[in-house]
């Protein structure tokens, strides 16, 4: 049945929603066409809308669920949290368990800091090299998303020499350079002779499609960090805790100066952000040390690491810990559905790619696999890309986003689901190509 005649429900929702929410939405892109589904119930690898539709989840709420939805040692451990304090606004146990947790599991953190998303993390993070540094320039990749920071915002999607939004002054991103990924050549000619305060880079692009960094590449970055004296900022807030118990900087066997994360680090269901790495850096922040405000780099904010966050990352990043195996098992689903799509796209001769890593996937409809976000941009038939993302839609298989689909596997996800995907895949081949 036509997606249209299905969601009736979904539709009259999003009519409402568009009187009180700008474009219907919270965030612009959970919006497609002609509406988005308005989800009503959600377990392990599925959801249900609101006409009672049912979809395997690939977007698995912007990555953050590594173990599904509706996890029971998380909600268990919220409940019990909420039941004994909630908010409070003073320190507690659960911060100091998440930070010790994450520091056991990823070599280059020795301190944390904890913030409620991704966005202030990376702006905490640039602050803090700016002030360790002393030096003002930060150069991101093109294609990189590291959240909304005025500094951090530019060079996400074509055309990458204006501001991603309007309202961002010129002088906010008067020292912000944009670099290309996956060239390390490139990337020395543009530091050179720079005042560069850090490099932030995503180890696999995510909102650029699941583009992961060849493994030259990273360690070439941490050495021209080291050469300049500049510091090397791993944003990990898609790939921490998710292409291993380390993240990705200990898959590329790479160690960053400072890293953010955020998504799992908050048992993926709440708000959550944090960065943390060498002592020396992250002391720049402590109070007892500086009790100057001025002679210190600030960080804060009522919710930071509030209970609920910390006690649910806390007892999900240590089950990770625990459980190498469920990194081999995602890992595993990963490969298979990677090598699955590319063979269905292929035997068929539809112009289609995939990348990724572990358990993230890109479908790239370009003729030659890109290897960073602008060639994916550049090539993108995204006429074919979003009639691919609505035949997976009426198909029962949902993710974001239509015109870079970017997927992402959970726990929860069997083999099953993935030769469904699959599946699905072909019979798009089948009615697409052109023979
Ligand atoms: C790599 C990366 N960095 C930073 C962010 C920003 O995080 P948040 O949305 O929690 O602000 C995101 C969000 O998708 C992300 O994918």
């Amino acid at each position: 049945m036509r997606y249209e005649e299905r969601t009736r429900a979904s539709r009259r929702m999003f009519e409402k929603a568009c009187r009180y929410l700008p474009g219907g939405v919270s965030y612009s892109i959970r919006y497609f066409e002609p509406y988005p589904v308005y989800v009503s119930a959600a377990r392990g690898q599925r959801i249900r809308d609101l006409d009672g539709n049912e979809y395997t989840d690939y977007w698995m709420g912007h990555g953050a669920l590594i173990m599904g939805h509706g996890y029971h040692p998380i909600i268990e451990a919220a409940v019990s949290q909420l039941r004994e304090y909630a908010h409070i606004g003073f320190p507690h146990e659960w911060e100091v368990k998440l930070a010790m947790q994450i520091s056991r599991m990823v070599e280059s953190v020795e301190m944390m800091r904890f913030t409620n998303s991704g966005t202030e993390a990376a702006m905490y993070a640039c602050r803090l090299a700016r002030a360790y540094t002393g030096r003002k320039v930060i150069a991101k990749f093109e294609g990189g998303w590291h959240g909304g920071y005025d500094c951090l915002h530019i060079g996400v999607q074509p055309p990458y020499e204006v501001p991603g939004s309007l309202g961002i002054l010129e002088e906010s991103l008067r020292y912000t350079i944009l670099l290309p990924f996956n060239d390390l050549e490139g990337v020395e000619k543009r530091v050179r002779n720079l005042d560069l305060a850090a490099i932030i880079v995503e180890p696999v692009l995510g909102a650029g499609g699941a583009i992961p960094a060849e493994p030259e590449f990273l360690k070439g970055l941490r050495e021209i960090c080291d050469m300049l004296g500049a510091l090397l900022i791993f944003d990990e807030v898609i790939t921490g805790f998710r292409l291993s118990p380390g993240g990705a900087q200990k898959l590329y066997g790479v160690k960053p100066d400072l890293t953010i994360f955020g998504k799992i680090l908050g048992g993926g269901i709440f708000p959550a952000g944090g960065f943390g790495g060498r002592a020396e850096i992250m002391e720049l922040l402590d109070q007892i040390r500086r009790p100057r405000p001025h002679e210190r780099a600030f960080q804060g904010g009522t919710y930071a690491a509030n209970p609920l966050t910390t006690r649910a990352g806390y007892t999900l990043l240590k089950e990770l810990g625990e459980r190498p195996e469920i990194y081999q098992r995602l890992n595993q689903l990963g490969e298979y559905a990677r090598n699955g799509l590319e063979d269905a796209f292929s035997k068929h001769g539809l112009a289609a790619h995939i990348t990724g890593i572990g358990s993230m996937i890109g479908i790239h409809f370009a003729k030659k696999k890109p290897r960073d976000a602008k060639m994916a941009q550049q090539m993108k038939d995204m006429e074919m890309a979003k009639r691919f993302f609505r035949h997976a839609l009426e198909n029962g298989v949902i993710y974001l986003t239509p015109e870079i689909p970017h997927l992402f596997i959970s726990a929860a996800h069997t083999r099953e689901d993935l030769d469904n995907l699959i599946s699905v895949a072909e019979d798009f081949v089948r009615r697409n190509a052109t023979p």
